[in-house]
């Protein structure tokens, strides 16, 4: 009986841990999503992020639930712009998005687009083939062109920059580009949670709360029995 409720509690996790999330479309076989390096804590970096955002995205992308918050406004993101449809699809709402699709998933989305004739932006994306955004930040990124899977890759697994490489620079340096789109998904990571750190401070003070009280409660009842112990002697 334990057994099972242990296996069943197990495998849960399991599925909920290590599944890839649902995907639009099928991406490129085997290609693993980069792990965002975001730090949730660090305000700098997602009012770096607002400001980016503000720039680059809003001429298409809403940020609909976040009509109040401080360092949208700061920003001065839009929240109530009707977005028009670009090829033929309306640009989503991006407030639920690093929810919805988590932020490995964003930050590789934004890496991974690529020269492509045969559609009708010119571009393409490993992990969302058929994305009707254009590539917003090629001019940022530099162009990349597909290239083929490496073969020595027993595994099948690959990551969005084995299978891309660049022929035009863009403005940025490799290393200023992550950086910049690292900022903008801990953007949009604050954005589908903004009381994210409060939530995490208050969760300590309630663990720390429930430590003082054990002790107290350890030391009410070595006191309490101290008496009943004199009592049976
Ligand atoms: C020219 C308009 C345009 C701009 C500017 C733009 N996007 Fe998009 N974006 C789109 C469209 C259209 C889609 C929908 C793609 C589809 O469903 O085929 C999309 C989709 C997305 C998605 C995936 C949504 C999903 O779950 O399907 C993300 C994430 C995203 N955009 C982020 C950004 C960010 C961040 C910026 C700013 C750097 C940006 N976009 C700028 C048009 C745009």
């Amino acid at each position: 009986m334990m057994k099972r409720y242990i296996f069943t509690i197990l495998l849960a996790l399991f599925t909920t841990q290590f599944s890839p999330s649902v995907w639009a479309e099928e991406p490129i076989e085997g290609l693993e999503l980069e792990t965002a390096p975001i730090n949730r804590s660090d305000m700098d970096s997602i009012k770096r992020g607002a400001k980016f955002f503000a720039t680059n995205c809003v001429s298409c992308h809403t940020l609909s639930y976040l009509r109040y918050d401080p360092i949208v406004k700061e920003a001065g993101i839009p929240t109530d712009k009707k977005p028009l449809a670009i090829n033929g699809v309306v640009p989503p709402d991006l407030s639920l998005e690093a929810s919805s699709k988590g932020v490995d998933w964003i930050y590789t989305y934004l890496h991974s687009f690529y020269k492509d004739t045969s559609t009708a932006s010119g571009v393409n994306n490993l992990l969302f083939p058929g994305t009707a955004m254009p590539a917003i930040l090629a001019p940022y990124q530099g162009e990349q062109v597909r290239v083929e899977k490496p073969v020595y890759d027993l595994l099948h697994h690959v990551e969005w920059f084995d299978l891309v490489k660049p022929v035009r620079p863009g403005s940025m340096k490799p290393d200023e580009f992550d950086k910049a789109v690292a900022d903008l998904t801990n953007f949009l990571a604050y954005a589908a949670e903004p009381f994210h750190e409060q939530q995490q401070k208050i969760g300590y003070w309630v663990l720390g709360f429930l430590v003082i009280l054990f002790v107290l409660m350890y030391m009410l009842k070595k006191e309490y029995w101290k008496d009943v112990k004199r009592h049976k002697e």
